[in-house]
């Protein structure tokens, strides 16, 4: 049997606290610190703790270069080699071995940064909710707990040398710049018209022409910047209450403007998803649509390989069309939402995508504002 190691591996040194009875009863300090080995790799996705011996074998096994299993055991011990093959942190080229190298294969050819694979994968919540420790703390609490903020603004000159600006005209723009906010009163029973959701879809991320830069090789321009030309969010739509759109998951596809069925649902079975997907933000849950951005890595990663800054890119990206979807709600008349607080476990299990190839940034929202003010909106007053 050959083995080699995962692609991707990050060990941490974590220190645990904790109250160190023994010491408090013989009068000493009163804190203890543990620390253990955790490892982190992005193809598992779980945190795994491993000893010194362990370790020590991850650090001596070649992530490219299959060796022999009996030299590796002979090197590094029997046991270490047993249990790190069995937590996929070494991989075999034996069938038993398929599942856990398969996963290391699909990040392989993904072609991610190291470090932003990690980042993804370790940072993605399944099931948070309040009840679990989500928090959503008003500012006064914050002001309680960390003292005031550091200030809104700073001055790089303190010799009053600065140059004083014109105060800009106003211009068309202006009446829907003004107008954005991040709506937290929806109108939970008011519907997006048709007209309305189509406009949003085909303007935030529909398609306005196709490009082809070299043989095979093709563009879309879209309405938003994006890194490299090559849009790799994809938009899927929770309709809660689209008229003429049956309430269910969608895939929006941007050259054909057409919303492709993934699952159809009882509203109820909506309602508990949008809840889910923006981590128990009752405050979202009520919008009649909902748009998931999921930035398809391979798009991006097949120019920016392995490259420092194209995880980066990929949240800039979703970041200019949430930007111009607000902006597209507001001049129908709708206020619009975005956030990064999502589940976005549970958002891949719900449209069964491969967090190692579509990784869920950001879930927006919007829909007719109730009118009430239950949940704090930070209008513009003139
Ligand atoms: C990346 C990002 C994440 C956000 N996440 C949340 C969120 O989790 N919950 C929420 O209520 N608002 C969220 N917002 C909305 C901001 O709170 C809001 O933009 C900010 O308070 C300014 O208000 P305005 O958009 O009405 O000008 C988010 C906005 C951005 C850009």
């Amino acid at each position: 049997m050959l083995v080699r190691r995962c692609a991707v591996l990050f060990v941490e040194p974590r220190e645990d606290l904790d109250v160190d009875w023994a010491a408090l009863f013989a009068g000493q300090g009163a804190i203890g610190a543990t620390i253990q080995w955790v490892a982190l790799a992005p193809h598992l996705g779980d945190e795994i703790i491993i000893d010194a011996a362990e370790l020590a074998a991850l650090g001596g096994v070649s992530l490219t270069l299959w060796q022999e299993r009996a030299a590796c055991e002979s090197q590094f011990g029997t046991k270490p080699v047993a249990r790190l093959l069995e937590l996929g942190l070494l991989l075999s080229d034996a069938p038993e071995g398929a599942p856990l190298r398969e996963r290391d294969e699909v990040l392989r050819s993904q072609h991610w940064r190291p470090l932003s694979a990690a980042l993804h994968m370790y940072s993605r919540w399944s099931d948070m909710r309040v009840d679990k420790g989500m928090q959503f703390p008003s500012f006064e609490e914050l002001v309680d707990n960390y003292g005031t903020p550091p200030a809104p603004t700073i001055d790089r000159r303190d010799d009053g040398r600065s140059i004083a600006l014109p105060q800009p005209e106003r211009s068309c723009l202006d009446d829907t710049l003004f107008q954005r906010y991040t709506g937290r009163n929806f109108d939970p029973s008011a519907a997006l018209p048709l007209a309305a959701a189509s406009r949003l879809l085909q303007r935030a991320f529909g398609s306005q022409g196709e490009k082809e830069m070299a043989p095979d090789a093709f563009v879309l321009k879209k309405l938003s910047p994006s890194a490299g030309g090559l849009h790799p969010t994809e938009v899927y739509v929770l309709a809660q209450r689209v008229e003429g759109i049956a309430p269910g998951l969608y895939h929006y596809q941007p050259t054909r403007h057409a919303l492709e069925p993934l699952a159809e649902m009882a509203p109820a079975e909506t309602e508990e998803l949008a809840l889910r997907m923006v981590a128990d933000q009752d405050w979202f849950q009520p919008a009649p649509m909902l748009v998931i951005l999921v930035s398809r890595v391979e798009r991006n990663f097949w120019k920016y390989r392995n490259h420092a800054k194209a995880y980066r890119a990929l949240l800039l990206d979703a970041g200019h069309l949430s930007q111009t979807f607000y902006l597209l709600a507001t001049e129908a008349g709708m206020p619009a939402f975005v956030t990064a607080a999502v589940n976005e476990i549970d958002i891949e299990r719900a449209l069964g995508l491969d967090p190692l190839k579509d990784m869920v940034v950001a879930v927006c929202g919007c829909g007719p504002a109730s009118g009430a003010q239950n949940t704090i909106e930070l209008r513009y007053e003139p």
